[in-house]
């Protein structure tokens, strides 16, 4: 039906299949009698005739098909309209997306059908999930500062009379004892250090980044014998402000992990790049890759999975590049390598 408002023609058939929410008409047992083109992004699709007539159950999980059938059954029979609900829904290529759904009834002719909006909302969902990961880092970082206070004094009382009894009378095992106490208090002090960076009263400053990777670089010469390093160094005048140790120790971070996940012979890629008022500094590397479900847990205090790893060094690039205004990325595939993606806010020329 066309109509006119304003002189402008309003072709509501158009406006349906043009909508930027996925639209379904659905009859008994899902099958779609209808849908528009956003279908085709919402699903990853490459034509509609790929989904015309077969049930909406084929691309939602198992799990919810029971609540799913319960609901269209109430719309289709008591013609009642469903408030907003959260599902899943899966893509062609098997990927599965967040959704929010919306369902009513329709009646076309003397049939009643549903009417299905549905809209993607994994990025929304993952904004909310990130949002609670850092609030959770916080908070772990709070508990943390609070014993790292506690069990540091003892600990340094122990040392101090380690050294006392070490000259009364020199012993192997008290050497041994003093430099497993040195270990516990460095870990102290890093976790101290990455728990509660705005302690650290290092001033603001403004920082060329590209400057400080090369010379972090040049630390890890002798360790990259077997490593093909590869240096991409774009906009190297421009300039950030923060926190120069807290920056440079959240690069060496980086580059010495994306180092240890390279057992044999493999490639580490340093970028520094301007764009969109942001200094981009990606590492990446073709080590060992994490899995998805560790993918997750990166930055979380204490996870490692090296033999001798602290798992704090990440905390602590988290938290400085955070803390400074900036964002974090992690891309990663088991076998293949990992890349980490840092954004900082350029300082305004
Ligand atoms: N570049 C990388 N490639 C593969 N895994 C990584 C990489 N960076 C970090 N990880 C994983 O994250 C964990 C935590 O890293 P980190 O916080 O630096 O602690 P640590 O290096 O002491 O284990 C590592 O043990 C490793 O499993
Ligand atoms: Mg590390």
């Amino acid at each position: 039906m066309i109509e006119t408002i304003d002189s402008i023609d309003i072709d509501f058939h158009k406006l349906i299949e043009n909508s930027l929410n996925a639209i379904f008409i659905l009859g008994e047992e899902g099958k779609i009698h209808y849908c528009n083109k956003a279908v085709l992004r919402l699903l990853k699709l490459t034509s509609i005739e790929e989904i015309l007539h077969n049930s909406l159950y084929n691309f939602i999980p198992t799990y919810i098909h029971g609540v799913c059938k319960e609901r269209l059954n109430n719309v289709l029979l008591n013609q009642q309209a469903i408030d907003c609900i959260e599902a899943q829904m899966i893509r062609k290529d098997g990927e599965i997306i967040d959704v929010e759904v919306k369902t009513a009834p329709l009646k076309l002719g003397n049939e009643v059908f549903a009417q299905v909006v549905i809209q993607d909302i994994t990025d929304r969902k993952l904004a909310v999930k990130l949002f609670s990961e850092r609030e959770k880092l916080a908070s772990l970082g709070q508990i943390a500062a609070s014993i790292v206070h506690e069990v540091k004094n003892p600990l340094t009382r122990v040392k101090g009379f380690l050294q006392l009894l070490k000259q009364d009378q020199p012993h192997n095992f008290l050497d041994t004892m003093d430099s497993e106490l040195e270990k516990a208090l460095t870990i102290l002090h890093s976790l101290l250090f990455v728990s509660k960076p705005d302690l650290t009263d290092e001033p603001f400053v403004s920082i060329e980044l590209s400057k400080e990777i090369e010379s972090t670089l040049s630390l890890f010469q002798e360790k990259l014998e077997n490593v093909k390093l590869v240096i991409q160094i774009r906009d190297s005048n421009k300039k950030v402000v923060g926190k120069r140790n807290s920056l440079l120790k959240a690069i060496f971070n980086l580059i010495k992990n994306a180092i240890e996940a390279i057992s044999e012979e493999g490639t580490i890629k340093v970028e520094h790049y301007y764009q969109n008022g942001w200094v981009h500094v990606k590492v990446s590397d073709s080590g060992v890759g994490v899995s998805q479900e560790q993918l997750k847990m990166l930055g979380t205090p204490f996870f490692t999975t090296k033999d001798h790893g602290t798992g704090l060094g990440l905390t602590q690039v988290y938290t400085t590049i955070y803390d400074q205004g900036g964002d974090i990325s992690v891309q990663s595939e088991v076998g293949k390598g990992t890349t980490f993606h840092v954004k900082l806010p350029a300082l305004k020329e």
